[in-house]
């Protein structure tokens, strides 16, 4: 667990994505005056204050690992929006806000650790009636990927989705498609481009046959995986409204 904080501190961005993807993420909504925005699995905020920077609501970011929610606060005050930012370490399973609190749920590369539809499904009620849940997930695009990269997703997402079973599961959850679309490989790229010159670093940090090693490998296995074979899956941006009742 050291060694993956070690590779996860101080990086940009703790998963797929970008400030112009965030953007445009939330720009398939309407126009909101004053959004309440939660932000689950908030990391080191990097779309947090992205949201601030465009809307003129209030955001509550939300994540377990206390040193994200610091870096954060720390940037929201250096932004001067920390009076719109509010950093709370609370876990998305039990996030305990009464009924109706949230416009707009903003779930960036954080739901699977729910579960998508565990996600949706729990949330729903923090949703103000008619307000919306953004978020990102890891799909297949293809329907019919390499064995080898079937393997590895099976070994490290069971149950990865394609976006066509989302679509369909996303009505059962009590939610309408407002739009969605694919990240660009660039948005991987800039998680992955720090994240591959940290690997370096600490390879040479700990040295052969160290059980950091292994973890490095770990990640760096998952960074050519995607380099090899990023036709076949990607993140996958969704803005979804809550709708009146689950189908
Ligand atoms: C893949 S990162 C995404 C972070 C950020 N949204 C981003 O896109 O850069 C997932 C985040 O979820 C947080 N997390 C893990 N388990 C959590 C839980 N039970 N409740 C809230 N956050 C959690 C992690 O600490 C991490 O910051």
């Amino acid at each position: 667990m050291e060694i993956f904080f070690e590779i996860h501190s101080n990086l940009p961005k703790e998963s797929p994505g970008g400030d112009e993807y965030t953007r445009q993420a939330y720009g398939m909504l309407p126009l909101l005056s004053q959004p309440t925005i939660l932000d689950i699995g908030c990391g080191p905020g990097s779309q947090t204050l992205e949201l601030a920077r465009l809307t003129d609501g209030k955001i509550v970011a939300i994540d377990t690992h206390q040193p994200f929610l610091d870096r954060l606060e720390a940037a929201a005050a250096a932004s001067g929006s920390m009076d719109r930012i509010t950093c709370l370490n609370r876990s998305m399973f039990d996030l305990s806000f009464p009924d109706q609190t949230f416009d707009v749920l903003w779930a960036e590369g954080s739901i699977y650790i729910m579960g998508f539809e565990r996600g949706l499904k729990q949330w729903r009620p923090l949703v103000k009636s008619g307000g919306y849940v953004v978020a990102s997930e890891l799909v297949w695009l293809q329907q019919h990927p390499p064995k080898i990269i079937q393997e590895f997703w099976q070994q490290n997402y069971p149950g990865m989705p394609t976006v066509e079973q989302l679509l369909n599961l996303i009505p059962e959850c009590g939610y309408d498609i407002v739009g969605h679309f694919t990240l660009p490989e660039q948005a991987w790229w800039n998680y992955y481009q720090p994240l591959a010159a940290r690997i370096d670093r600490l390879r040479e940090l700990y040295g052969n046959g160290s059980e950091a090693l292994t973890v490095l490998e770990n990640e760096q296995r998952e960074l050519e995986m995607y380099r090899e074979y990023h036709d076949y899956y990607g993140y996958q941006f969704f803005a979804l409204q809550k709708s009146v009742k689950p189908k």
